[in-house]
């Protein structure tokens, strides 16, 4: 299933033969440009990237590598491959065909759900827009640009299904989620932790690690969903998402490696003296960004997801691989609650834990890469070790929302909780610290003081290749 390069808008799904859906995208295709140019990267417009651009939707060998300006981007619309007799795989509706169409009475719910989606992928090229101008190498530069063009990608993604699928209301949808931005006070995005500038690139390894991620777990349960463009649209969208997540766990493992080299040679773990970023900022740059990212999956307990989960719109991650009735009618589900002053666990019906089963999906997800962050450490010799706070840490959404625990979950009053939480957050102090060292470098092959080089390049190239030609 070979994707068509020919048409102004790359795709996969026969635009050529849809006159009214095909006018309709390419009326659409020139406000997205502008908005690139107004609200993508900032500054680098105009230079050569090395980025890759799906060629296929078949699994492996997808992606072609080669020089090109990030507004001459093929952007375009990719769907897997149909596969043959899908059948609804839970909710009141499994066993039945897969809809081709949206039913009536799910069209709402539907909307919503692609609506939100779609608000993150444009929010975070936002958000990152300023970091070109400080990347630690041509390396990263690369990276950085190569996640902005696919979540702009992934927004072509969501628009294509609203403006296919729900008509006058679609359209309009397609055109709000472009004049919404991220950190405007008056049309912000949807979610919170999309509306945050990405202000360092710290910040953004662990954006790709732990948001992305997010972004990973809500694809997958829609990609289960009994619609069937939309469960295929996601599939596509995983692949490239897998990528921003790799961005992520290897920027932060190489910062730890970076500090721990630092603090094996100077025999300290003060690293900041001598340009490293130190494992207590580590560790409260971690804290900060998982718990806003536990905030996008919603509360424990949910009736629209119990909805959703019934009516086959929105499924468990991995779905038809998981052994049970995929109707939850008598199973029951672990879910993290407050009672007596203090984070504990309540049995609560299993289908109105979705949220919560997907965010125990993600924080096992999460853990692994922590693992291997500190497998670095055990390396050279040094005995700290980075974690995930509790669960109940500095949330703003769900059960914890109103509470306040210490990263091991210990119960705070207000006035210990203001005390003492610059202990486990950033500081306007450690973000300064760590904006200091932001300076841009741009030379082939070299890199920042504050981060070790990839073991390896992109495509099998060298990390000294010329990634992104600036001159
Ligand atoms: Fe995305
Ligand atoms: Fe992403």
């Amino acid at each position: 299933m070979r994707i068509d390069y020919g048409e102004r808008i790359p795709n996969n799904v026969g635009l050529g033969d849809d006159r009214r859906l095909r006018r309709a995208l390419e009326s659409w295709q020139p406000r997205f440009l502008g908005w690139w140019q107004d609200l993508g990267p900032e500054g680098f417009q105009d230079v050569d990237v090395y980025l890759r651009t799906a060629v296929s939707v078949e699994p492996g060998g997808w992606a072609h590598f080669g020089h090109v300006k990030m507004l001459d981007y093929r952007w375009g619309i990719f769907l897997t491959v149909p596969e043959k007799d899908r059948q609804i795989g839970f909710g009141e509706d499994k066993g039945l065909p897969v809809w081709t169409q949206v039913p009536g009475e799910h069209r709402a719910d539907l909307r919503r759900l692609i609506v939100t989606q779609g608000d993150t992928e444009p929010a975070s090229v936002e958000q990152q827009r300023l970091l070109g101008r400080t990347a630690p190498s041509l390396y990263d530069l690369r990276n950085l640009f190569q996640v902005n063009v696919e979540e702009g990608r992934h927004l072509w993604a969501m628009v294509y299904l609203l403006q296919a699928y729900f008509g006058r209301d679609g359209r309009d949808e397609a055109d709000m989620i472009l004049e919404r931005h991220a950190g405007d006070p008056d049309r912000p995005r949807i979610l919170g932790a999309f509306n945050e500038l990405t202000p360092d690139w710290l910040a953004f390894y662990m954006f790709t690690y732990f948001t992305d991620r997010d972004g990973k777990y809500q694809l997958a349960s829609l990609a289960e969903s009994a619609f069937d463009p939309l469960a295929r649209t996601c599939r596509f969208m995983l692949t490239e998402e897998a990528h921003h997540m790799f961005v992520g766990e290897s920027g932060v493992k190489r910062v730890v490696q970076r500090t721990a080299e630092l603090m094996r040679d100077q025999d300290t773990v003060d690293v900041r003296p001598f340009g490293g970023i130190d494992l207590g900022t580590i560790q409260r740059y971690i804290n900060f960004h998982y718990s806003v990212s536990l905030d996008l999956f919603g509360g424990e307990r949910s009736t629209n997801a119990a909805a959703y989960y019934n009516a086959g719109l929105k499924g468990r991650y991995n779905e038809t691989k998981i052994n049970d009735d995929h109707l939850l009618s008598e199973t029951f589900q672990l879910v993290p609650e407050w009672r007596d002053g203090a984070p504990t666990m309540a049995d609560v019906p299993a289908i109105n834990a979705l949220n919560e089963c997907l965010r125990q999906d993600f924080v096992r997800d999460c853990a692994r890469g922590l693992a291997r962050w500190n497998t670095v450490l055990e390396e050279h010799a040094i005995i700290t070790r980075l974690s995930l706070p509790h669960i109940a840490f500095n949330r703003r959404i769900g059960n914890f929302a109103d509470y306040h625990v210490t990263p091991e979950g210990v119960p705070l009053d207000e006035e210990q909780w203001a005390e003492q939480c610059h202990e486990w957050l950033p500081s306007d102090k450690d973000k300064a610290f760590v904006s200091s060292l932001m300076q841009p470098v741009t030379e082939r092959g070299k890199i920042a003081g504050w981060i070790a080089p990839p073991p390896r390049g992109i495509d099998g190239l060298p990390f000294d290749y010329e990634y992104v030609r600036l001159f």
